[in-house]
């Protein structure tokens, strides 16, 4: 069978690391969630006082040291990757050799992360380790510009998407279920549809559908029919 790359793109809290991760594990490919390596380099950064975090509200006006934060790129200080957890063999997010997997979900984060994300010097130093990353295929890579920037070649591509408000209840539902009890739907909603506007309108590299996506709206899909959905597009494609 042919080996290929999958890209997966599309908004976020859409579903798309769920579908991606379930298609990697059922066909033995590896499974790289780029929105957790943004993450990371947003979680450095808050760590290191280069942003001022968001006030208590979820506005995302927030200041960035630039400068400082190239330098630390540069300088080889931010060290952005996955390891295979033991027993799942789930890959999980690790800053400098600690795992974060949990702080890189909070609040705080997903307030910080896009204008991170809208730097040219931070996409271009995680599109390059990306790239390194599905030099052997069999990857499963999901993120915003993976069928557009990262891998236009990518056998197969894939846009999800689903309306703000069902990603939004979404995420309420996981930070709900984790214990994070104080972060209202609305506040989520708001962040959501920000998040959409900067991901979409940004200069360098913004969210948008690759011309020969296949678009999913799972917005009434359960989980199991999305991956059976995604498993036979892989099925065509790897049969070809
Ligand atoms: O998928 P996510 O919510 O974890 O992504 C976090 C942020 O990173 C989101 O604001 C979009 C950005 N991102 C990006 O710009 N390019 C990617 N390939 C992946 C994520």
């Amino acid at each position: 069978m042919k080996r290929i790359i999958v890209a997966i793109d599309g908004h976020s809290s859409c579903g798309k690391s769920t579908m991606a991760r379930a298609l990697a594990r059922q066909v033995g490919y590896i499974y790289v969630d780029t929105g957790a390596m943004y993450r990371m380099v947003t979680l450095y950064a808050l760590r290191h006082h280069i942003i001022s975090p968001a006030s208590a509200s979820s506005d995302l006006r927030i200041s960035i040291d630039e400068e400082a934060l190239r330098r630390h790129i540069e300088a080889g200080d931010v060290d952005v990757r996955f390891r295979l957890d033991a027993e799942t063999h789930a890959p999980l997010a690790c800053l400098n050799g600690e795992l974060v997997e949990d702080e890189i979900r909070g609040l705080e984060v997903s307030q910080c992360v896009s204008p991170i994300a809208a730097l040219p010097f931070v996409r271009t130093f995680l599109v390059r380790q990306q790239q390194l990353m599905g030099e052997e295929k069999g990857i499963v890579m999901d993120g915003r510009d993976i069928g557009t920037t990262v891998f236009p070649q990518a056998e197969l591509k894939v846009f999800v998407t689903a309306s703000a408000q069902v990603r939004a209840q979404r995420r309420f539902d996981e930070l709900q279920a984790k214990g994070e009890k104080d972060v209202s739907y609305e506040a989520i909603l708001k962040n959501v549809e920000e998040r959409d506007y900067l991901d979409s309108h940004r200069e360098v590299s913004p969210l948008r559908q690759a011309d020969d996506a296949l678009v999913l709206d799972n917005s009434h899909l359960t989980r199991e029919q999305q991956t059976e959905w995604l498993l036979q597009r892989f099925s065509e494609r790897t049969a070809e």
